[in-house]
């Protein structure tokens, strides 16, 4: 828990107060999935994609704000989700890329908070835990990220479908979120990326520090995180929140 110290009248304690916002990236299509609604709003065990994440969110003592951001032609489903959760919630429409939505997500965020959480829309897996072991995981770095070695060996493929070479895996990690920064920090990372004219390009908000030398740091979610991309992915999560039963578990 963060703290700051308070200085009252008579006495002088340390008080533990939510300093974390969390942005919940929602804006995407996902013409992969096939579906005639946003990928976000695409139910698994009963609940949307989307519901899952907030439900974490909200669960989450130290997540003080949460912005979703949503495709702009659906923004009123999205307010009905934000209007059920005990943190406050605010919808934001998206940008044309993942970065610049989360560009968009953060704008809308309360300018005090110290840490900021990014999180895809498409990983409803998150629980109150995995939120809690990243906000950890930053310590004296100015970032961490869920993220678990990869376990196939890694084939690079020409465009014809044939083996070009087997890159070692060694060191090589997944990255998934959610992301955890020092709020200026990333602030300052998506306006250098934005000012050399490559926000658009990065497929996460750690690639971003990463370019401006930011230390981030890897955190195992120690459960499974899957990322919905195609129906099977849709079918493993469903059964995946079928049996971890009612509502996100921390
Ligand atoms: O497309 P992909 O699954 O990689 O997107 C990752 C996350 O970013 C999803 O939750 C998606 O809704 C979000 N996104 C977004 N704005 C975009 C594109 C993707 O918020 N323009």
């Amino acid at each position: 828990m963060d703290t700051i110290g308070h200085m009252g009248p008579d006495i002088h304690r340390e008080v533990s107060i939510p300093y974390s916002g969390a942005i919940i990236v929602a804006a995407g299509s996902g013409a992969r999935l096939g579906a005639d609604v946003p990928k976000a709003l695409v139910e698994a065990a009963g609940r949307s994609l989307v519901s899952w994440c907030l439900a974490a969110f909200d669960a989450s003592p130290r997540v003080a704000s949460i912005v979703i951001v949503a495709p702009s032609g659906h923004l009123p489903a999205f307010r009905a989700l934000a209007a059920a959760a005990a943190t406050p919630v605010a919808v934001v429409p998206g940008g044309a890329t993942r970065a610049d939505s989360v560009a968009c997500g953060l704008e809308a965020l309360a300018p005090a908070l110290h840490h900021v959480l990014v999180h895809d829309a498409a990983r409803p897996l998150v629980t109150p835990a995995m939120v809690a072991a990243v906000l950890d995981g930053i310590g004296d770095a100015a970032g961490a990220i869920l993220a678990a070695p990869l376990a196939d060996t890694l084939k690079r493929v020409a465009p014809g479908g044939l083996i070009a070479d087997s890159p070692s895996r060694e060191g090589l990690w997944g990255a998934q979120t959610p992301q955890a920064f020092v709020a200026d920090a990333l602030r300052d990372a998506v306006a250098t990326a934005r000012a050399h004219g490559r926000l658009g390009a990065a497929t996460d908000c750690s690639s971003l520090m990463e370019a401006v030398g930011r230390t981030v740091r890897v955190v195992d979610p120690g459960a499974p995180n899957l990322k919905v991309t195609t129906t099977t992915d849709l079918a493993l999560v469903e059964a995946l929140l079928s049996v971890r039963g009612r509502g996100p578990v921390g």
